[in-house]
């Protein structure tokens, strides 16, 4: 059965931290935060098998604060289908930092269209670690 992606709600939120305590590569920020954006999620049968955080900075311009699949989920085209139902109805550029280590999330950003737009030195901290800026954009 296809994932339903919809916007999360408060239910969902400890599904997300579940997955980003699965994740090591995704941001870490408190889940409750990501209310005051967009946070989106895949619906896998009644489980959460995704989310996805974007964050509006002007009409024609936004962040993807945060990205994660669960383990069990990854390469079932599930983290595509959260981008695409996220900026479904946005024209402009989405921006995204990714440490540079992070080959599996550079790969798949690539996939997705996203272009390394410049580096941000020393950006990330535990472990210390350059962020590579990229920019999508969507019309
Ligand atoms: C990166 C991540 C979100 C991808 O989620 P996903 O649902 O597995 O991605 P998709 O299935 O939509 O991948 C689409 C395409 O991207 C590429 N891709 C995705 N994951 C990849 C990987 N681990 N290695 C190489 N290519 C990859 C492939 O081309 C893939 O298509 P294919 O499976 O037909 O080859 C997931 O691996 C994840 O949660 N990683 C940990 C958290 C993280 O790094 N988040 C990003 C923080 S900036």
């Amino acid at each position: 059965m296809l994932p339903e992606y919809r916007r999360g709600c408060p239910a969902d939120l400890s599904a997300v931290e579940e997955i980003q305590r699965q994740a090591p590569q995704a941001a870490h920020w408190d889940p409750r935060d990501y209310l005051s954006h967009e946070l989106w999620v895949a619906a896998d049968g009644g489980a959460i098998a995704g989310f996805l955080v974007l964050r509006r900075l002007a009409p024609d311009e936004c962040e993807l604060l945060n990205l994660a699949v669960a383990p069990a989920s990854r390469r079932k085209r599930i983290a595509s289908g959260l981008f695409r139902a996220a900026v479904t109805n946005f024209r402009g550029n989405v921006f995204l930092e990714v440490r540079a280590s992070n080959q599996e999330a550079l790969t798949f950003y690539k996939y997705l269209g996203f272009q390394e737009f410049s580096i941000r030195r020393d950006y990330y901290s535990s472990p210390p670690e350059s962020a590579i800026v990229m920019k999508f954009h969507s019309c």
